[in-house]
C-alpha cells in the first residue's frame, strides 16, 4: 500500500502517541460508547497500538480487535508491541472501501478525522459500512483545536490563528472536527445517538513533561514548515518558538480543547450512504 500523506508524520510519532494517550481516558470513552466482552472492534487510526489494547482489555472475555492504519510503520510496531495477545493490526487507507475487513460490533475512530476536512463524510460512511446492523459506531474528535488560552500574547494569539487557518486552507485539517460528528451519525440515520462533551488538553498550573513534549513536536513537525507566518517576530520562527514556549510553561495561563464523543447505533435497515 502506498504510505498516506499524513500531517503529523515523523519519527518520533509513535512515541508522541504514546505519551499522549491517557489509558483511563480512553476505557472511559469507550464504555461510555457502549464497548462490552464479547464484542468485534476496530479501531481505525490506531495510531502507536495503546488505544487498540485498551479497547482489547474492555471486550475480554471472547471479544476481538482489529487495528486499522495507513501506516506501515506504526502497524509494524503496534504488531510487535501488542500482536502477542491476539490483536491484528492491518495498514489501509481509510479513504478506501474497507469492505473486506468484515463487520464489527463497535467500530471506534478517534483523533482521525480532524486530517480530512474534505472528505470526513465520505470516511464515516465507509467506516459505517463495516458496522454490525445494530452495532455501535463511535467518532471522536477536538474542536476549536489548540485555539483556546488564556493570558496569551496577543501577537501569539493572532500568530496561532494564522497557523489554524493555513492548515484549514492548505492542508485538508479541520479544527472543528468535533462539532461535526453528530450530524455525520444523523444523516446516516443512526439511531440512540449520544453525545459527550469534556475537555482534552486540559493545562493549567505547572506544565506536565507530556504537554511540553506534545505541544512542542506539534510546533516542530507542522509549523516549523510555515516560514512566511513569523514576519512580526525579529528572528522569525525562532522568535515565536521562544514566545509560545515562555507563555506555555507559565503556570498562570490556561489552556483547553474541547473533546466530543458521538456515538449511535447502526438501524438495521435503512442505512444512508
Ligand atoms: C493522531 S493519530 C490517532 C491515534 C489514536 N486513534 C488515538 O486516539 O490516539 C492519527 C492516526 O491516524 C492514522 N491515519 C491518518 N490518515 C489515515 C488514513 N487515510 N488511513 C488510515 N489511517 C490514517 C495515522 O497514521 C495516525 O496513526
Amino acid at each position: 500500500m502506498q504510505e498516506i500523506d499524513y500531517l503529523m508524520e515523523s519519527a518520533e510519532e509513535v512515541l508522541r502517541l504514546d505519551v499522549k494517550t491517557e489509558s483511563t481516558v480512553v476505557e472511559g470513552q469507550a464504555l461510555w460508547a457502549g464497548i462490552r466482552p464479547g464484542m468485534s472492534v476496530a479501531d481505525i487510526g490506531f495510531g502507536s497500538g495503546k488505544t487498540s489494547a485498551i479497547l482489547h482489555s474492555l471486550v475480554q472475555p471472547g471479544g476481538s480487535v482489529l487495528g486499522v492504519d495507513g501506516s506501515g510503520e506504526r502497524t509494524a510496531y503496534a504488531t510487535s508491541r501488542y500482536g502477542d495477545r491476539g490483536i491484528r493490526f492491518v495498514s489501509r487507507d481509510i479513504r478506501n472501501s474497507l469492505d473486506d475487513l468484515g463487520r464489527f460490533d463497535f467500530v471506534w475512530v478517534r483523533f482521525v478525522l480532524e486530517y480530512y476536512r474534505a472528505e470526513c463524510i465520505e470516511i464515516v460512511q465507509n467506516l459505517s459500512r463495516i458496522v454490525k446492523p445494530g452495532g455501535i459506531l463511535c467518532l471522536i474528535d477536538l474542536d476549536h483545536n489548540s485555539l483556546n488560552h488564556f493570558r496569551i500574547p496577543q501577537k501569539l494569539e493572532e500568530t496561532l490563528n494564522r497557523i489554524i487557518e493555513r492548515l484549514q486552507s492548505r492542508h485538508n485539517f479541520d479544527p472543528y472536527a468535533g462539532r461535526k460528528l453528530y450530524s455525520c451519525l444523523y444523516d446516516l440515520g443512526y439511531q440512540d445517538i449520544d453525545v459527550s462533551v469534556s475537555a482534552h488538553h486540559l493545562i493549567f498550573g505547572e506544565l506536565q513533561k507530556k504537554d511540553a513534549f506534545n505541544w512542542m513536536k506539534k510546533i516542530e513537525v507542522i509549523v516549523s514548515r510555515m516560514n512566511d507566518l513569523f514576519d512580526e517576530y525579529d528572528d522569525g520562527f525562532e522568535g515565536f518558538v521562544r514566545e509560545f514556549e515562555a507563555f506555555f510553561s507559565d503556570p498562570g495561563r490556561f489552556t483547553y480543547t474541547p473533546v466530543i464523543c458521538c456515538r449511535g447505533r447502526r438501524p438495521d435497515s435503512g442505512i444512508q450512504g
